[in-house]
């Protein structure tokens, strides 16, 4: 056991899973750990390196920011919000950004602003299966027991309704009701899609009704899946977007993206944060968008493509289904395996991965990986998968 390990295991709180290893550099698409050892990062710290570590054009915007100035606040002009405000908007279509630091302080303004804008309706439509982060405001919206467990009594207004099924969206609706909120792609939940048509039906419902549809970006933002945002998939427009993880390449950045008919309700003084915005993160997502080209989405979407086709090839029988847009990739596992196993043993061999809901195996990679980085993952994941094939074999003799 290294020393660092000693001192994480005596003061900081064990409110993580952590593999006991750590990382000690990192360059492009490789991580290596504290021994020097290679690793092929399939995770990108949970969808959030899109453009892979040290980044020669991020680091300069950040090295060149960080001689300049750090920190102001909120109550002075900071043009880079501006800009990077300006490249959100062209992306998503919509009007006016806030920053934040995190996804679920992105979900909380979001729900802030959804009830200021419902002037007295209060009521939020969410998903069952959905994660919206961990603060009070977006874990009683989120829907899943496992999260929620523990931390009652949650805050009222939030009700959870199938994914996927419009009907029950649709029975949901009250006086009260103010906004429909949800991932067009459950990421924590296993890489779990949007039907196209329950997308579109959903937006008319928002339009009949006079609520807000607000797509929680946070995970599938930022050219993950080979749109700038997931939604741009299907054919409809939200007039409310949250985003984060991605945005300034792991510096930490959040924000809400709206139409003019919701900024219109926003007023000075009703919502806020310190470090929400500063220059150092949004000089990071300033270089982030300028590599976000038609052309890196282009090959997002084909090197996706070409990730699902060699899973699919497999056809292994441990490989229950696999899910995914981009480089947002699930592939579930039977259930007489864990997933963890797998995960562990792709480390072990030298590749990151992650897990979600639904015993999958969830691949993030970054988006400067090739062909040839996903045959290498691909070979790893069939060996490890054979082999455990093996071993149940020889146990059911
Ligand atoms: C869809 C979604 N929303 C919100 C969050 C919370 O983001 P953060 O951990 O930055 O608070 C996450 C995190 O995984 C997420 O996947």
């Amino acid at each position: 056991m290294s020393k660092h390990d000693t001192i994480i295991n005596n003061h900081v709180l064990k409110n993580y899973n952590r593999y006991s290893m750590e990382f000690a550099s990192g360059s492009g698409k490789y991580l290596y750990d504290t021994k020097g050892q290679e690793y092929l990062d399939f995770l990108s710290g949970i969808a959030v390196t899109g453009f892979g570590h040290q980044h020669i054009a991020i680091k300069t915007a950040v090295e060149n920011q960080l001689n300049h100035i750090w920190h102001t606040s909120n109550l002075f002009e900071i043009s880079l919000q501006e800009t990077v405000a300006a490249g959100l908007c062209k992306f998503s279509g919509l009007d006016k950004v806030f920053f934040c630091n995190s996804g679920t302080e992105a979900n909380e303004a979001a729900i802030k602003f959804a009830r200021m804008r419902g002037n007295g309706r209060y009521e939020i439509i969410a998903t069952e299966g959905s994660f919206h982060g961990r603060t009070m405001g977006a874990l009683s919206m989120t829907g899943q027991a496992k999260v929620r467990n523990g931390f009652a009594p949650l805050l009222p207004g939030f009700v959870h309704v199938p994914f996927n099924d419009i009907n029950a969206i649709a029975n949901a609706v009250t006086e009260n009701t103010c906004a429909v909120f949800l991932e067009v792609i459950q990421g924590e939940n296993g890489i779990i899609e949007a039907d196209k048509n329950y997308i579109k039906e959903l937006r008319n419902i928002c339009n009949e009704k006079n609520l807000l549809l607000i797509f929680d970006e946070v995970q599938t933002g930022i050219g993950r899946t080979g749109k700038f945002f997931s939604y741009q998939h299907y054919d409809v427009l939200p007039d409310v977007i949250s985003f984060a993880k991605g945005i300034a390449n792991g510096l930490p950045l959040g924000g809400v993206i709206c139409n003019d008919k919701v900024a219109a309700c926003i007023k000075p003084g009703c919502h806020g944060s310190t470090f929400g915005g500063n220059q150092i993160s949004l000089a990071s997502a300033s270089a982030v968008l300028e590599l976000m080209t038609p052309e890196t989405l282009t090959d997002i979407e084909a090197l996706g493509g070409f990730l699902m086709a060699k899973l699919h090839a497999l056809q292994h029988p441990l490989i229950k289904a696999i899910r995914g847009k981009g480089l947002m990739v699930g592939i579930e596992i039977i259930e007489t395996v864990e997933v963890k196993e797998i995960a562990s043993l792709l480390l072990a061999s030298g590749v990151v991965t992650g897990t979600a809901g639904n015993n999958t195996l969830r691949l993030l990679p970054p988006f400067i990986i090739d062909v040839f980085d996903i045959g290498i993952f691909i070979d790893k994941l069939s060996g490890i998968l054979n082999s455990l094939c093996e071993t149940i074999l020889i146990k059911e003799g």
